[in-house]
């Protein structure tokens, strides 16, 4: 090509007008950066075992380790946070200092301890490969899943009886990741068992009529005569909504004191039940071992007198009809939510925009995949196209569409959309619903969606309803393995 070698002096210019520290991980990178601000909140206080990489944007050995870190960080989301800290940073020094940190990169695997707040800190130092890395850290992931065989069941279902249960009867003796996790994001609120299926649990099987494994089932009440069975597949999102029918997951990470909300629907904080007490991880076998060191207490900034929320960041709006048709309405994109807002909306417009901010937001910090929302305004053309060809009414609209499989339906209301009808609950509640795949779906009617389109690059932009995670987290190395035999190189301070 005539141009390339004028575009490479081009970009070569670029890259050297960036800022020197420009951060390691890209936004979008699932990589979750972290800070002396929100350490104590994403990673101490945070009920799942995180790796956290301490790094400065100059070294090199930092920039070897990053693609096999994001492969980490895919493969561990849902079931283990990735993060990393630029110790480059001024603000961040003091908390690289506490860690100890000496070189770059230093990786170490910090797990819940028995405190909340307390974690357990641990050098990583296994193969800088997403493999080594994936493996030590499922390996830490905590368990508060019960075994339970015919002698032990009746004494787990009588164990504080009003609380819900979830049991999974399966072939395998080992506690999947994918378990341990569900058994963490209901930690307090849902108790988790797991009945192998052999000659020890013949009764248990018969007790609950269970033939095929794996099955999950759900004891909303605690006890077994409610048995809902979950008929989904094991896959990580879909079980999460099926539990969340008796209690909500809790959020990671927990909601921040203060909110900045003046909408009179704010959201008041989920009341939490001191009072429950049999935590489960009494009742696993494994036990929190304390021979690491216990976590540095990085409360770095003592100026900041009060926590400020991290804002959501507004969903995005799309302001052409070429936009809309590329990221949602083609032949080849998936589900994705419009959010058709009129021109100067009211407060329950503006209230929908700002809970599928808050549900996108909140699967973003949580590393979990989730189809894209988007503001449809007025001004684009599509807003009147697609109001008509769907005869929706005036005013704000709501709805779900997918492209490539030809269907949509509307936020379910009792006539128009109104403030009840778009609070962050009930906006969770319809996603999650979709993402089950409830409820009835319309069929599109012809010619809305462009048959031509061949975009090859929609494919990659459209995340497309794809559950996470599967059971057994499985590593494809493309890269070499680097030899582990001596300690891994660093790039000294
Ligand atoms: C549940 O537990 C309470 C107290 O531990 C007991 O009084 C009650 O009978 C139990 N209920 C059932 C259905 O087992
Ligand atoms: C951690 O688990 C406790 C229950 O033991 C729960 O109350 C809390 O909300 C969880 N915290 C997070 C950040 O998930």
């Amino acid at each position: 090509m005539v141009y390339t070698g004028a575009i490479t002096v081009a970009a070569a210019a670029l890259l050297a007008a960036l800022p020197v520290s420009a951060s390691l991980y890209s936004k979008s990178s699932p990589v979750i950066q972290i800070d002396a601000k929100n350490y104590d909140r994403l990673i101490a206080q945070s009920n799942y075992t995180s790796i956290v990489e301490f790094y400065a944007p100059w070294c090199g050995h930092c920039k070897n380790l990053q693609p096999a870190y994001e492969k980490a960080a895919k493969n561990l989301a849902g079931l283990a946070k990735v993060a990393a800290v630029d110790c480059d940073e001024d603000s961040n020094k003091p908390l690289c200092g506490q860690f100890g940190v000496q070189g770059f990169p230093t990786l170490k695997i910090i797990k819940p301890g028995s405190k909340p707040g307390k974690p357990i800190v641990e050098d990583y130092q296994g193969p800088r490969t997403a493999k080594g890395i994936v493996d030590a850290v499922v390996d830490k992931i905590p368990n508060h899943v019960k075994r339970v065989d015919d002698k032990t069941l009746e004494g787990w279902l009588a164990e504080s009886n009003e609380t819900a249960k979830a049991i999974l009867f399966t072939d395998k003796g080992k506690t999947s990741a994918l378990l341990k996790s569900i058994a963490i994001d209901f930690k307090g609120s849902i108790y988790v068992a797991q009945i192998r299926n052999t000659d020890k649990e013949k009764a248990s099987l018969e007790l609950f009529g269970i033939t095929k494994f794996p099955t999950l089932i759900l004891l909303p009440g605690g006890k077994e005569a409610e048995g809902i069975v979950y008929d989904g597949e094991m896959k990580k999102e879909a079980m999460v909504a099926f539990l969340s029918q008796a209690a909500a997951p809790n959020p990671d990470p927990a909601p921040a004191k203060v909110k900045l909300q003046k909408s009179k629907d704010a959201k008041k904080p989920k009341p939490k039940d001191s009072t429950k007490s049999a935590d489960p991880a009494s009742a696993t076998e494994e036990v929190l071992e304390e021979e690491a060191t216990e976590s540095p207490s990085p409360e770095v900034d003592t100026e900041k007198p009060v926590v400020l929320p991290e804002p959501a960041p507004p969903i995005d709006i799309l302001d052409s009809e070429k936009e809309l048709h590329i990221v949602c309405l083609g032949a080849k994109t998936g589900t994705c939510i419009l959010v058709l807002l009129p021109n100067s909306p009211d407060e329950v417009g503006a209230a929908a925009v700002g809970s599928f901010s808050e549900v996108a937001h909140r699967h973003r910090l949580h590393n979990r995949k989730l189809f894209p929302f988007y503001v449809l305004p007025e001004k684009n053309g599509g807003f009147t196209q697609l109001k008509g060809a769907l005869s929706l009414g005036d005013g704000l609209q709501i709805i779900a569409v997918n492209g490539r499989r030809g269907w949509w339906k509307k936020l379910p209301t009792d006539g128009t959309i109104s403030a009840k009808d778009v609070t962050e609950e009930a906006i969770e509640n319809w996603v999650d619903a979709i993402r089950l795949g409830e409820g009835t779906k319309e069929k599109m009617p012809e010619g809305l969606i462009p048959e031509e389109v061949e975009e090859p690059v929609v494919e990659d932009q459209i995340p497309v309803e794809e559950p996470i995670v599967v059971e057994e987290v499985k590593v494809e190395e493309t890269k070499a393995e680097e030899p582990t035999a001596s300690p891994e190189p660093h790039d000294e301070l």
